[in-house]
């Protein structure tokens, strides 16, 4: 079985819960990747105290990752802009395959990094930066591949939910988003939680996704909750609607319309009804009608789940040319005997 060799710049909280994930669970997904993937070096500019790295080769410079000629995949979960661009294009040009969890990354620098990526005849691939562990950015390119999109409209920001979710039952917005921030699932600054900019870089890169254009961030309306009070919580709710924060991009005649903002929605809609951390995604295809997609929009193994699957897609290319070459679903070692057949 061939070894696929892993980097991962970035031990936060998406980086802790992709080495354990990887770890856990490596010979499950080796059944099913074709392949085995082995964490080959990690740096992070702070080591996590709750990950034993063992005889794994660690740095404090991410550069490090990029320029291991034995790498096949870097993992880019430092965030940010600057130096993650940085990095991504380093990568590239060192002729290897990149993984991210950035949406912030994607959505602004996206179309050059793709670019460059193809140039390289390299993947970049990015399904944990949109909804946390929900599969949507597979299910747009792969599942629903047939269809025109119409629209699509979700709850893509965790962080902005819990908020809302947990002001309907009295507590004060603050108290809420410093709660958000120890379960890790605000960003590094939390401004882009609460005013709409993490949705808007996700709901930027749904679009382009889904309706195949670029990625126009600049264009996105962008408004977030940090002006939802209480009184407006507490009378949408006697008129029938709850306020959830939506990332809304629509077909037009002249073009793709992205707007990110809070919303009335009626209380007996489906995604009126996803509360907490949890994200959904509505998708109105012309051929398979509506679908959702709902789960975990933040934390560390859900996004762990989501990079992982994109490791394993690209794993598969690396040791087989393409990643529809590898049989779906390998058994877990064991499974033969205790599953009836
Ligand atoms: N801060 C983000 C959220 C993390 O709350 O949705 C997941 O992208």
């Amino acid at each position: 079985m061939k070894d696929v060799r892993v980097g991962i710049c970035g031990l936060g909280t998406v980086g802790g819960g992709t080495f354990s994930v990887l770890s856990r669970n490596a010979s499950l997904i080796a059944g099913r990747a074709g392949c085995s993937i082995r964490i080959g070096r990690v740096a992070s500019r702070r080591q996590n105290e709750s990950i034993e790295l063992g005889d794994i080769p660690f740095s404090q410079d991410i550069f490090d990752v990029v320029n291991d000629p034995d790498i096949d995949i870097v993992v880019e979960l430092i965030g940010g802009y600057d130096v993650a661009r940085e990095l991504v294009m380093a990568a590239i040009a060192n002729g290897k395959h990149v993984v991210t969890a950035n949406k912030a990354l994607i959505a602004v620098h996206g179309n050059e990094i793709f670019e460059a990526a193809e140039a390289k005849g390299v993947i970049v691939a990015f399904e944990a930066g949109v909804a946390g562990g929900i599969p949507v950015i597979k299910a747009l390119r792969e599942g629903l591949v047939a269809n025109r999109i119409d629209w699509l409209a979700g709850i893509i920001n965790g962080t902005g939910n819990f908020i809302l979710t947990e002001m309907r039952a009295g507590r004060e917005f603050a108290d809420v988003l410093k709660e958000a921030q120890a379960l890790g699932y605000a960003e590094a600054d939390p401004t882009f939680d609460v005013e709409g900019i993490d949705a808007a870089h996700k709901l930027t890169i749904l679009a382009s996704t889904g309706f195949g254009v670029p990625l126009q961030f600049e264009r996105a309306y962008t408004e977030g909750i940090s002006k939802v009070t209480p009184y407006d919580i507490e009378h949408a709710e006697l008129l029938g609607y709850r306020i959830k924060h939506l990332g809304i991009a629509r077909r037009r005649e002249d073009g793709i319309e992205l707007r990110v903002h809070p919303t009335l929605v009626p209380k007996d809609l489906l995604i009126a009804q996803v509360d907490g951390v949890l994200n959904a995604v509505l998708v109105d295809g012309d051929a398979v009608g509506q679908t959702m997609y709902y789960g975990a929009g933040a934390g560390a193994e859900a996004t762990a789940s989501a990079v992982i699957a994109d490791v394993v897609d690209v794993a598969r290319t690396v040791s087989h040319g393409s990643a529809q070459k590898v049989p779906y679903l390998g058994f877990e070692p064991g499974a033969m005997e205790e599953l009836p057949v």
